[in-house]
Formats: structure tokens, sequence, C-alpha cells
């Protein structure tokens, strides 16, 4: 290609990029449920199940506080009038999930010596929409059982990994990492470019100051052996069009990651990496060795599973609300 026509194509691909990620700043601003116009049942549900999930995820830990999370409990309240008010189903799952969650909290923090009457009197108001036989919370469990299901067919295996906020306090062994992830390089990727990275880090120091700056491990952070960073590779990558790819690459792959783990017996808990530049700086000067071209996607809390345990069942949708034929 003749100089100048090279030199306009890069000008013309440059302003492609600005004009798709205008684009992609308008949705997001238009539809994250931060904003106020935003009223579809879906959003209303989103929070929801977040909300709740903050919750189990509490209930989940190796010791729950007493009479944790009253604040989010009072705000989860608000959302649920809120989502009846809108005139939105009861029966849905999200906010049977938060019925049932709710009631299981309550009969947690009366075993621990906690109540609160009108948080209690509260929830009964709910007792009408309550549909019998869902089960949601946490699970009591034991390595072993967990275990058992690893040479089972495969639905039984898939459904026996659950995200853990509880591990044994060793380190992990290279070697098994080492196996999960040349399992999960099996992940498909987009034209087998394998963008794709995972960081260990063996000092204590790394991963305590990794640990540090994580949000989503509040409560079990000081439980957690081992953080696996995963990166994805920008320069993999050519045009507009695969902006997102790094996201897609990485999540397929962790995926297929967070199964090899279990399937040696690493639990493990995938944490979302906030993403803002300055604070993607901080991670990027903990993990020195990660470089520029690299973009850290998530981090996943692994360590080997505890001989007894507890995980949230993070109930799922129903597959019709998920799966639209027409
Ligand atoms: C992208 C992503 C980010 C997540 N971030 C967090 C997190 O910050 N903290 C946490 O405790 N769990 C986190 N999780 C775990 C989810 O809470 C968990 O996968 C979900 O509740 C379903 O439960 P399960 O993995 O046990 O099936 C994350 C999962 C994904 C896929």
């Amino acid at each position: 290609m003749p100089e100048l026509k090279k030199k306009i194509k890069f000008i013309i691909d440059r302003f492609s990029m600005i004009y798709e990620f205008w684009r992609d700043y308008c949705n997001y601003r238009r539809w994250n449920y931060n904003n106020p116009k935003v009223v579809t049942r879906a959003a209303q549900e989103s929070k929801i199940l977040r909300q709740t999930h903050m919750i189990e995820k509490g209930m989940s830990l190796s010791e729950p506080r007493k009479g944790f999370g009253q604040q989010k409990i009072a705000v989860l309240f608000e959302m649920m009038d809120q989502y009846l008010k809108m005139g939105y189903p009861s029966d849905g799952m999200p906010f049977q999930d938060a019925i049932i969650v709710l009631n299981a909290y309550v009969d947690m923090q009366k075993g621990l010596g906690y109540e609160n009457a009108a948080m209690v009197e509260k929830l009964k108001t709910y007792d009408t929409y309550r549909i019998d036989g869902l089960t949601a919370g946490i699970k009591y469990d034991t390595r072993a059982n967990l275990m058992s299901n690893i040479d089972k067919p495969f639905p039984e295996f898939f459904y026996s990994r659950h995200s853990m906020r509880q591990f044994e306090s060793k380190s992990l062994i290279i070697e098994d990492v080492e196996k999960a992830i040349k399992i999960a390089q099996k992940a498909p990727t987009a034209c087998n470019r394998q963008a794709s990275k995972v960081y260990l880090y063996k000092d204590k120091a790394t991963n305590d100051a990794l640990g540090e700056l994580i949000a989503g491990n509040t409560g079990f952070q000081q439980e957690v052996p081992n953080y696996l960073v995963v990166t994805a590779d920008v320069s993999a990558f050519y045009d507009t069009f695969e902006r997102n790819q790094v996201y897609v690459e990485a999540g397929l792959f962790s995926m297929a990651l967070v199964e090899a783990l279990h399937y040696y017996g690493i639990g493990s808990c995938i944490l979302q990496n906030g993403e803002y530049y300055k604070k993607n700086k901080k991670f990027k000067e903990i993990c020195k060795n990660i470089p520029e071209n690299e973009r850290i996607i998530l981090f996943v809390a692994t360590g080997y599973y505890k001989n007894e345990f507890s995980y949230a069942m993070s109930l799922r949708k129903n597959v019709e609300d998920v799966f639209i034929v027409k």
C-alpha cells in the first residue's frame, strides 16, 4: 500500500476507535443500574441479587461475625420494597433468593446469640410471598464429599465447584497449579492467539499486598494463601472491533482454570478487578513483572480445600429466564 494511503487508513482507524469507545461509554452510561432512569426488571433483580449475595457471602466465612450486615440488610429491604412497588413478580428467583437467604441469616445469627427484633419483624412481612421448596443460603460440606465428584459424569463434576472463601493455610504446590493451567489452556481463544497469562507469587509479602488492595475479599482476606493474577495481552489484538477480546479470552480461560483447580483439589474464588486506572497502576506496582501491554482482568483467591467448610449456594435463575427461543 502506498505510504499516503497507509497514513490515511491509520488516521481513519484512530477516529473509528474513538467513536467505538465513545459508543461503549454512551451505552454503559445509559444502562448501568446506578442510572436512576434504569428501572427494568433485570436491573432491579441484579441489585437484589448482589445485595443478597453480600449477606450469603458473609455467612459462608469461616467465622461469620455476630450481627454482621445490618446496614446491608436494611438496603436490601428497600430494594425488595421498591421491586414490588414497581409491580415486578414476587416469584422471580432473585426476590425468592433474598427471602430465603435472609431467613437463613436470622437462623444462623440466633445460633450466634444475636437477634434484631425489628429486622425479624420486617422479614416476616415477606412470608406471604415465599415459595416453598427452594433452598438458598449456605451449605456445609466436607472435602471428601466434594472430591467424590471429580470422576463423576460432567454435570456432577461441574455442579460440584463452588466459590470458596475458606482455605487450608498451606501454600499451593506450583506443580498442582501448573497442571491446572495446562488444562485451562484448552479454553478456546480468538484465532488461537492465547492471550491469557497467570501470575503466582510465592512470597507472602506480595500475596498480602494483593490481598490488601483487592476489594472483593473482605472477611476472608486473611485466609487466602495465594492469589493468581489473570492477565490478557492487549497487543494480541489488532482492530477496534477486538477491543473487548481481552475480557472474553481471560473470562473463558479463568472459567476453565477454576474447574481444573477444583479437579486437583484446589478451592478458588474469582475476584473482580475494580477497573480504575490509578488502582490498576498500584496492582502493577505490587505485581512487579507484569508488562504494560498486559491488562489485569481478574484475581483468583486459591488454596487447598479444608476438611470441613461451608460455601454460599448462590442460587441460579430459572433456565427459562436465560434461554430465549423465538
Ligand atoms: C467476574 C467475577 C468476579 C467476582 N468477584 C468476586 C469478588 O470480588 N468477591 C467474591 O467473594 N466473589 C466474587 N466472585 C464469585 C461470585 O460471587 C460467584 O461466582 C457467584 O456467586 C456464583 O457462585 P459459585 O461460583 O459458587 O457458583 C466473582 C465471580 C466472577 C465470575
